[in-house]
């Protein structure tokens, strides 16, 4: 069965804390309700990829248009390296530049070289060396990407294939 792209729905809330908690150590993951708090946000986008009932992964952020803040992209383990996080970003940017937004920010540990390589990869650019972002000890950069300007649409259409 291939990955489906749809828009979080509440029931999703224990897969995805489940997966943030698999994803980063203690302290960078996010608690029950700090996720919450993000995810009810009037201004959070989350998009979930999903397989039949599973979760394999979820991009969540907040916006304030022409900014917005990529606050985690998290991807199941065994899923990583096939796409799905690429397929995430895409459409969360669709989203979010249909919304007016041309700057996205977001934060990652300067030792998560995944992480670093992957933005990289999807346009993102080094800012600036945030010193002790993380548990008082970790650096993190600010990476930024400017999206290229698309004429506006509605968003995506849930159950979209990635
Ligand atoms: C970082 C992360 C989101 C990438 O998701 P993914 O679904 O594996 O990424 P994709 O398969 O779309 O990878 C796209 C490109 O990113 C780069 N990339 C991804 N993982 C990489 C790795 N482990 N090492 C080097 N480059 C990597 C590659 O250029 C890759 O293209 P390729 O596979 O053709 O070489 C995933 O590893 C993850 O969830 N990590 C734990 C949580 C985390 O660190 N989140 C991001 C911090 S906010």
């Amino acid at each position: 069965m291939a990955p489906t792209l749809r828009s979080y729905e509440p029931h999703d809330f224990a897969a995805l804390h489940r997966l943030d908690q698999a994803c980063f150590p203690e302290g960078i993951s996010y608690s029950k309700t700090t996720l919450r708090y993000f995810l009810t946000l009037a201004s959070a986008d989350c998009v979930v990829a999903v397989e039949g009932t599973r979760v394999l992964g979820f991009v969540l952020s907040e916006e304030n248009p022409p900014l917005a803040h990529i606050i985690t992209l998290d991807i199941a383990e065994k899923r990583r390296r096939q796409g799905v996080g690429t397929a995430l970003l895409q459409q969360l940017e669709s989203n979010l530049a249909a919304r007016g937004v041309r700057s996205v920010l977001l934060e990652t540990a300067t030792n998560n070289e995944a992480a670093v390589a992957f933005w990289q990869r999807r346009g993102y650019r080094i800012e600036a060396t945030l010193k002790r972002y993380y548990l008082g000890r970790l650096d993190a950069y600010e990476m930024r990407k400017i999206l290229p300007g698309i004429a506006r649409k509605t968003g995506m259409q849930s159950g979209e294939s990635i």
